[in-house]
């Protein structure tokens, strides 16, 4: 019985310490992104267009695949994992955990029509 308990308190610390290295993970794994896709369509999706094609049904979401031409999507982890609250207007506020931050962010990097650093102007400093 013991041993038993024991085990599974074990796998869960194994769990943990996976989704640990997988948000400090540089690279994006097609798991990665097709999951990050996963969750920006069950919570964007509304609003933003979230795939590579269409408008965005609210006209004044921007679209996820020109993200880029505003915002440096890689500062966006610090505003998803705090809730993306601030000055959003009609956006609901999330709270993810580390590893789904880290999938949407992977995702959202593969569907931007640019790469590298924004063109315009730098993400705006978070408070
Ligand atoms: C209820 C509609 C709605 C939903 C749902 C929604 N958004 Fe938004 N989002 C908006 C609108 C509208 C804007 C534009 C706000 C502005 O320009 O002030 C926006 C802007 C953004 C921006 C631009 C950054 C910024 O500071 O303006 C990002 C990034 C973003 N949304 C990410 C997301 C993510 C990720 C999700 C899903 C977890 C999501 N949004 C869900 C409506 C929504």
């Amino acid at each position: 019985m013991t041993k038993a308990v024991f085990a599974s308190v074990s796998a869960v610390v194994a769990s943990l310490l996976l989704v640990g290295a997988a948000a400090g993970q540089e690279a994006s794994s097609p798991e990665l992104i097709a999951r990050g896709k996963a969750l920006v369509s069950r919570h964007c999706a509304v609003c933003h267009a979230v795939t590579t094609t269409g408008d965005s049904p609210n006209p004044s979401a921007p679209r996820f695949r020109r993200l880029n031409e505003r915002y440096d999507v890689e500062a966006l982890s610090e505003g998803l994992a705090e809730g993306l609250a601030v000055g959003h207007g009609p956006m609901p506020e999330w709270t993810f955990p580390p590893a789904d931050v880290t999938a949407i962010v992977a995702y959202l990097k593969s569907i931007q029509e640019r790469g590298g650093p924004p063109l315009t102007t730098p993400a705006p400093p978070r408070p």
